[in-house]
């Protein structure tokens, strides 16, 4: 097949998006399809779409190129008012399928599905709508607990309203600050004190105008990918220090990840069925990874949905396959047929 894999954009999530579209165009490129790597808001003047899905590639030049316009990036988003590059929607519509290794705002969020729905390009992964539905955490939660889904207790906070101490909203110290629709733990805080609170909440309002007050769960804490409506084996998540966060989540040797987990046979279908069902609620399609903390008690909570996970050979879905005997090719090829149904 003639595929590109889109990667790169301007959210905080941009370098990993190139390392997961490096990785997964050199999968499919394995696999024997002519596959190439594009720059969704930068693109690639040099290649027309009647010959630029070639036998011979270097993708590895390719991310360099990419690369190349990280340090204009600051200045290209102040000027360059189209988010598609050049020449991305007309390789994009050459292609047979355009696989998204984007991450993080505009790419997860459902704008360029819902572009590709209109122009007629076929891409992997959730629509437009349940793209924007687990985009915002806020919303999500809401489906989860009109759906039977547990979730952690939350408030939402507009910065329009200003400071709201936790007690005034009925949240109790510690608690967990977080923006509505951020990802890879940017703008995520753990609060113990007020002092922290009160910072946290003005951190996490720098990034967005509405923030999510939780409870803090103390606990486990797993993942759990959805492929074509079915549960993967579970991965458990332990950081060495800290919570989750940006640098536990890409720093290597920082994370325990176990899968399958350890974990009680009904525990695990337990939480494989709230994450199916988190799937559904939200509307999404193809593939997803669903994360969940657990209590001491054994009480399961569903954070979030990420609707385009990370996809290196050593992300958390891609271990999740390779615990059914699925090598990193095998899943990128499959996330594709997968997708092709629609
Ligand atoms: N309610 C909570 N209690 C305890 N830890 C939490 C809670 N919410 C989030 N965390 C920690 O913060 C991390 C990031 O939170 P998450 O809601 O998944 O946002 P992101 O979209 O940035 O991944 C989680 O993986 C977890 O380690
Ligand atoms: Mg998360």
């Amino acid at each position: 097949m003639n595929i590109v894999v889109l990667a790169g954009g301007i959210s905080t999530e941009r370098e990993i998006s190139i390392v997961s579209g490096t990785k997964v165009c050199e999968a499919l490129r394995e696999k024997g399809h002519r596959a190439i790597l594009l720059d969704v808001f930068f693109g690639n003047t040099g290649l027309q779409a009647d010959c630029a899905f070639t036998e011979a590639y270097d993708v590895n030049a390719a991310a360099a190129y990419m690369r190349s316009f990280d340090s204009k990036l600051e200045e290209a988003v102040k000027t360059q008012k189209e988010f598609f590059g050049p020449m991305v929607l007309e390789l994009c519509k050459a292609a047979d399928v355009v696989f998204l290794a984007l991450h993080g705002e505009n790419g997860e969020n459902g704008k360029v599905q819902a572009a590709f729905d209109l122009l007629g390009i076929t891409y992997t992964g959730s629509g437009y709508l349940g793209s924007a539905l687990a985009m915002d955490k806020g919303i999500s939660k809401q489906l989860f607990l009109e759906n039977g889904v547990p979730t952690p207790k939350s408030v939402m906070l507009k910065k329009a309203e200003g400071m709201k101490q936790p007690e005034t909203i009925g949240i109790c110290l510690p608690c967990v600050v977080k923006t509505c629709c951020g990802g890879s733990s940017v703008g995520v805080y753990i609060a113990n004190t007020r002092e922290e609170y009160e910072q946290a909440v003005k951190n996490a309002f720098h990034y967005e105008d509405e923030i999510i007050i939780e409870t803090y769960v103390k606990g486990r804490e797993f993942s759990i990918g959805v492929v074509d409506g079915e549960a993967y084996p579970i991965i458990e998540i332990a950081p060495i220090q800290g919570f989750y966060d940006y640098k536990n989540k890409y720093e290597a040797g920082s994370t325990i990840e176990t899968c399958p987990a350890e974990l009680a046979a009904d525990l695990t279908k337990k939480m494989q069925d709230y994450a199916v069902m988190a799937y559904h609620v939200l509307r999404l399609e193809n593939y997803a990874r669903v994360d969940f903390l657990m209590d001491e008690s054994n009480n399961m909570y569903c954070l979030e949905a990420n609707t385009l996970p990370g996809m290196t050979p050593t992300s958390l879905l891609p271990q999740e396959a390779g615990a059914l005997g699925m090598s990193f090719a095998d899943l990128c090829e499959k996330l594709i047929e997968v997708s092709l149904k629609k």
